[in-house]
């Protein structure tokens, strides 16, 4: 039961989802009963100190921290030339000088210094994507009695996180949006849909698994359950929710086009994410040779993100997506967490 392990009413966790939501949203879903999650792995110490204050003002529930833990390798300036040659005829439409380019908003592993500041605040989960960072990492903060949780895309993964330190494995099927949560294999041929998945995860594993990918409506819920599943995480059912901050854009394209036009793209950040289908994404091909590794793929791109949506376009946007979506336009999140677990 995550309900016992986590200390929630409804077994559904909101998906942490960086560049979306901030504590609006996590506390919404804590308030109604649910986990909910504060993406971490794009704050700066400062902003993870203001939001965790800001949560634990808006909510006295158990919450959710989410973190990356990818191993950050070296960005040469071969690389980044390469990068830069196939964005050239871009940098060219926006008059960008692609050597002024700083870093921009980026994605940084866990550290000694984050847990430092998270401690006081004594989260009752902390999640991971990409795996699980070194062992006295997840021990400090287990020994806050914390649970540590991390996604799985396949049984090997999943297998790893249980032996490796993991209360509970979230089992990421290939309809999730946003980045795939892989790190012992980037083989995308090796992913299983969110169903396949969570059968074999459940026959293998004695610890709680929980299904992700692809749920977006209460038989959803319902048929996880059936599967053996101990509770859902959900995130793109979150995206139009009224305390989501997903851009005006994004939203646009979620209206528009979600359904059927997602791919899996290693374009905005050198892994492979999903997300809606935009000018970039087709006319590179959504997985090209030469994106630099992860994240330093996003630096170049997100110059040119910023440029095409001051022009109101979303052709750079990363408008990440699962391949299930049901438009709830501005309902609370709470009512969604309701809705969905209607059938638990
Ligand atoms: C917009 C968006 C951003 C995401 N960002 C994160 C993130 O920061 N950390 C994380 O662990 N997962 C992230 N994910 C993946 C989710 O944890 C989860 O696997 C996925 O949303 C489940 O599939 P669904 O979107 O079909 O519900 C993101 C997903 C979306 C849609």
């Amino acid at each position: 039961m995550i309900q016992s392990l986590f200390n929630i009413d409804l077994p559904l966790i909101q998906a942490p989802m960086a560049g979306v939501q901030n504590v609006e949203l996590a506390a919404s879903v804590c308030e109604a009963g649910g986990l909910g999650s504060l993406p971490c792995a794009m704050l700066s110490p400062a902003q993870l100190v203001e939001q965790l204050d800001l949560l634990t003002q808006k909510t006295d529930k158990p919450f959710n921290l989410n973190f990356f833990c990818h191993t950050v390798t070296d960005y040469t300036s071969q690389q980044k030339q390469q990068w830069h040659n196939m964005l050239t005829p871009y940098f060219a439409e926006y008059e960008i000088d692609p050597q002024s380019l700083t870093a921009g908003a980026s994605r940084q592993p866990i550290n000694q210094a984050v847990v430092d500041i998270i401690a006081p605040y004594k989260p009752a989960v902390v999640s991971f994507h990409f795996g699980l960072p070194k062992h006295a990492i997840v021990a400090q903060i287990k020994s806050w009695g914390t649970k540590v949780i991390s996604t799985a895309t396949t049984l090997d993964e999943a297998i790893w996180l249980s032996e490796n330190g993991a209360d509970a494995v979230i089992a990421q099927g290939l309809e999730a949006g946003g980045h795939r949560g892989h790190f012992l294999s980037m083989d995308l041929s090796l992913q299983q849909t969110t169903e396949q998945l969570v059968k074999r995860c459940v026959e293998h594993l004695s610890l709680p698994i929980i299904a992700a990918g692809g749920i977006a409506t209460p038989d959803d819920v319902k048929h996880m359950k059936a599967l053996g599943a101990s509770g859902v995480q959900v995130g793109s059912a979150y995206l139009l929710s009224k305390e989501a901050k997903t851009s005006a854009l994004h939203q646009q394209a979620i209206l528009e086009q979600a359904q059927d036009s997602t791919a899996l793209t290693t374009l905005f950040s050198g892994r492979a994410a999903r997300g809606i289908q935009n000018r970039v994404m087709l006319e590179l091909g959504t997985m090209p040779e030469g994106v630099p590794s992860f994240p330093h793929a996003s630096s170049a791109i997100t110059a040119l993100r910023t440029c095409a949506e001051k022009a109101g376009q979303s052709d750079f946007s990363p408008l990440w997506c699962g391949q299930k979506y049901i438009p709830r336009v501005g309902v609370s999140a709470a009512d969604i967490t309701h809705i969905l677990m209607k059938k638990w």
